[in-house]
């Protein structure tokens, strides 16, 4: 990490959550100086309580605190807040995840706006990719098509989030505006078990419960990529410094897995051998997913420094001896 932000004042909301965490601790390596507002819905201190007083905390519901006054004098907000929980079978969490995404995202965006803060990090997802892109997926135009079906709510969230920020941002007050396009993280600090959780947490849970069976939803055949958390909170630094032109930005990696491969290593590193069942009447999402991320690479040179091994390694240490 080069020195941009060395010394510079960045308020990151969310910052308490999984990947929120990270960037808060390049941010601190870097040697900003860090506020984090938070209102622990899902987030937790501990993931940055290393930090001690070297970073300031609020614990505050964005929708209702008082943002512009929390933002004033901020060189930089990288928001990392949202709620971005895993596949569940509820039919109403398409109208929570978009009215909840909406809601906050807006509010501090206008936080933003009033304090006139000069540099936003607006983080979207891959979500808003429609479910034939081509892959790996670049920044593709959506071409009239809606987004990942499984996930349409928090995909049309995150297109009308990237869309407000875009407006806002050509408009008079013209910031800086970067748009991070993740996809799917994994690592240690994801390790919410239970109905919501993301996928590898909840098949580590299933591995190491004393279920008899595992149960993968779908086929088993559908592939994903992973990025470990601290890299993508990396490449979100990154595109924050040089890739702040309203464009979007992919980060994530163009390695793929399938669900069964996914298990099978997840086995091995926990050392068991249970049997897999595949339930086909649960939904599989789209059948491939893996980034493009050439853009965010020719802009910033960013790289992934940790294998998707090296992560599941560390993720299975971490639920066979807590800390
Ligand atoms: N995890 C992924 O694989 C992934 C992939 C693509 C995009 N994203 C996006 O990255 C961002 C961070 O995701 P994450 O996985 O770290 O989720 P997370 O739930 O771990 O972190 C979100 C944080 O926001 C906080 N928060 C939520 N609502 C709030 C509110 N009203 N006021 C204050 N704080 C609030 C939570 O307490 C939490 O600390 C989200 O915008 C998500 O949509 C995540």
């Amino acid at each position: 990490m080069g020195c941009y932000w060395n010394e510079k004042r960045v308020v990151v909301p969310g910052g308490a959550g999984f990947i929120g965490s990270h960037v808060v601790d390049l941010l601190v390596e870097a040697g900003a100086q860090v506020s984090v507002i938070d209102d622990l819905s899902s987030g937790c201190w501990s993931r940055i309580e290393g930090h001690g007083g070297r970073i300031v905390r609020h614990e505050a519901d964005l929708v209702t605190a008082d943002l512009a006054e929390c933002f004033e004098g901020a060189d930089a907000v990288l928001n990392l807040a949202g709620l971005a929980p895993g596949l569940t079978l509820e039919s109403s969490r398409h109208e929570v995840l978009y009215q909840g995404n909406l809601r906050i995202a807006d509010a501090v965006l206008n936080g933003v706006l009033a304090a006139g803060v000069g540099r936003y990090l607006e983080v979207s997802s891959s979500c808003v990719y429609p479910d034939d892109a081509a892959v790996p997926t670049g920044e593709v135009s959506f071409d009239g098509k809606g987004p990942e079906e499984v996930n349409r709510g928090y995909g049309n969230a995150k297109r009308e989030v990237e869309r407000r920020a875009i407006e806002a941002a050509a408009g008079g007050s013209r910031f800086a505006l970067a748009i991070a396009r993740p996809f799917n993280a994994f690592g240690a600090r994801d390790m919410a078990t239970g109905a919501g959780a993301h996928v590898i947490p909840s098949l580590l849970e299933r591995i190491l419960d004393a279920s008899p069976e595992i149960v993968v939803w779908g086929s088993g055949r559908q592939t994903r990529s992973f990025i470990h958390a601290a890299d993508l909170a990396m490449g979100m630094l990154l595109a924050a410094e040089y890739c702040a032109d309203s464009n979007p930005v992919n980060i994530g990696s163009n390695e793929e897995i399938s669900m069964k491969d996914l298990v099978d290593v997840l086995q091995e590193l926990a050392g068991t051998d249970k049997p897999v069942r595949f339930d086909r009447t649960k939904p599989e999402g789209a059948a491939r997913k893996a980034c493009d991320a050439s853009r965010l690479e020719r802009m910033t040179g960013f790289r992934q420094r940790i294998s998707l091994r090296q992560g599941l390694e560390e993720m299975v240490r971490a639920r066979l001896v807590p800390s």
